[in-house]
């Protein structure tokens, strides 16, 4: 199944996509999560916050992996994917910290530590549900156009227009980090499930490509979901053009 599942706008979408979450959770309390940053699941984590605090749902059996992190960021930087996840989604819900898995961007070897955060996705895995964002060039998680189909965690150099992307985020291009972990395509292929969003007039043009393809292209990571076989895209009507 690869259905696209048409919205009015984000607000709908943090609804339908908090509601999967919810009844996932509810089928399964011990649900594995792979989950995303950037701008475009910050509705869907506000609304998850407020129905926590709300007692609809509770994550304290609930296991998440982030998809990836920055390196090279101070700790305590704002934009580091750690602190993001705490500010957006984990410091307002009951789940338990030590479920919580972000590459760690403080390791002493980078290359082991992606080693390693595949093998304990892979020992806890798989997730239930991967929830993805999408690059305006088409890279999910920091997979970026050239990435294999069967790659695994690994780090990455953020290509330029990335960086050029995602420096709205920062003071300056120069802030931006140019390396990064990121679990590969086919870690994210690994889910049982996979919700791609994909939202605002920003990605239009990529929204555009990839519903138009047919098959893997290593240009566009992202069509690497159309083997999958189990893919909801959610859409909002500013990513359709208005439509
Ligand atoms: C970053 C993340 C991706 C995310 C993308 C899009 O590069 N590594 O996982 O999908 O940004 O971000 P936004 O949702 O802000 O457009």
């Amino acid at each position: 199944m690869f259905r696209v599942i048409k919205c009015k706008n984000k607000t709908e979408i943090a609804e339908k996509v908090s509601l999967r979450i919810e009844n996932q959770i509810k089928r399964k309390k011990s649900s594995l999560f792979i989950l995303p940053t950037g701008s475009t699941p910050v509705p869907i984590y506000k609304k998850l916050v407020k129905d926590c605090k709300e007692g609809k749902v509770s994550f304290k059996k609930v296991k998440t992996f982030n998809l990836d992190e920055y390196l090279g960021l101070p700790s305590d930087h704002y934009e580091r994917y750690y602190n993001f996840m705490m500010r957006n989604l984990f410091s307002g819900i009951d789940i338990n910290p030590s479920n919580i898995n972000i590459p760690n961007s403080e390791a002493k070897n980078f290359s082991r530590e992606a080693k390693n955060y595949e093998q304990k996705y892979r020992d806890e895995g798989p997730a239930d549900l991967a929830i993805l964002g999408i690059g305006r060039n088409g890279h999910i998680g920091f997979n970026e156009p050239g990435t294999g189909i069967d790659s695994v965690t690994h780090v990455v150099s953020i290509s330029e227009s990335t960086r050029i992307a995602n420096s709205r985020f920062f003071d300056s291009l120069e802030q931006v980090p140019k390396k990064a972990i990121t679990m590969g395509i086919d870690t994210i292929m690994s889910a049982k499930e996979i919700i791609i969003v994909i939202t605002g007039k920003d990605k239009r043009i990529i929204l555009d490509r990839f519903l138009k393809e047919k098959d893997f292209d290593p240009d566009i990571p992202a069509t690497a979901l159309l083997k999958h076989g189990n893919v909801k895209v959610y859409v909002d009507r500013e990513a359709m053009g208005g439509k």
